[in-house]
């Protein structure tokens, strides 16, 4: 497995897999690997004959500056998983070589960026749509692996790949869970125990709405939501919206079959995010 920290030589070795004919997956993270991770890793890896992944904490989609400071960084631990994986190349680059000038390009993302992460998070996806788009010039994969796990992001990504004739297959992959069903995230490791144990709630609330989804009106099933959140006082909700699994827009009625519910959660000082399909 090669890691290389510039994008010259990484052009390098990928020119030198495609001129074999050989195809490319790549997997986009900010590192402090999981299994959500390693599954995208697989799915990549069972698609193409090469995968290339890159870690970066990318600076400019954090809108809080303690985040990116707290940030899980862990490239030893994440060298070992990938190797162990069959990752062929580690793209692992400074912030002055994906950012060699300041970068002040305001991406239109309509209305995919006007609702929940968006609107909680200033800025969030310009840096998102920003980074990834270099990566994609960089890397220049045949197929792309994004996890459903940030569903907003996975539709922004594709949106932006659309618009700019990128030519790459954006494969969503579905979110990987804990056994207790909690959402696998690099942020679970800042939980202290005593949150990690009620952590599950989040999806089992998300769970318990999929059940009445269709059979109560969108109205009462967000009460619900508020009152079970309630009964447990650790939890600071952000949002829990129904909306359109494509645009993104808030749904007040079932008429739609194509319908998701996300949600972002405090728990104590983390912020959690999960989100499951309804119909
Ligand atoms: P990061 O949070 O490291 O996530 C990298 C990829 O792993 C994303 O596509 C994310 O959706 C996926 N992922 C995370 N947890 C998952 C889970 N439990 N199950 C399945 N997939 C999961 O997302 C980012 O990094 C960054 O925004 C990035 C796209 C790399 C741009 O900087």
């Amino acid at each position: 497995m090669q890691v290389i920290e510039n994008i010259s030589g990484v052009r390098e070795s990928i020119s030198a897999f495609k001129s074999e004919g050989e195809s490319v997956g790549f997997v986009p993270t900010m590192g402090a690997l999981h299994k959500g991770h390693i599954s995208l890793m697989r799915r990549a890896k069972e698609e193409n004959d090469r995968v290339v992944c890159s870690i970066f904490v990318n600076p400019t989609q954090f809108n809080n500056p303690n985040d990116l400071k707290n940030y899980p960084r862990t490239i030893e631990e994440d060298s070992l998983m990938l190797e162990k994986e069959g990752c062929d190349l580690i793209f692992f680059p400074s912030e002055k070589e994906i950012y060699p000038v300041k970068d002040t390009v305001i991406y239109d993302l309509g209305m995919l960026d006007k609702t929940m992460e968006g609107l909680h998070r200033p800025g969030h996806f310009n840096g998102v749509a920003m980074v990834v788009k270099k990566l994609f010039e960089i890397i220049q994969p045949h197929k792309a692996y994004f996890g459903e796990k940030d569903y907003q992001q996975l539709l922004i990504i594709s949106h932006i790949t659309k618009f700019y004739n990128l030519g790459i297959d954006i494969v969503a992959c579905p979110t990987l869970r804990e056994p207790d069903g909690l959402a696998m995230s690099s942020r679970n490791q800042l939980l202290s125990p005593s949150e990690r144990d009620i952590a599950h709630v989040i999806y089992d609330i998300l769970t318990g709405l999929k059940e009445k989804a269709g059979k109560v009106s969108v109205c009462s099933l967000m009460d619900c939501a508020e009152a079970e959140l309630k009964k447990y006082p650790e939890f600071k909700k952000e949002y829990i919206e129904i909306a359109d699994a494509t645009t993104l827009e808030a749904v007040n009625n079932w008429n739609n079959k194509n319908i998701r519910v996300f949600a972002a959660i405090y728990l104590g000082k983390v912020r959690l995010i999960d989100n499951i399909k309804l119909f």
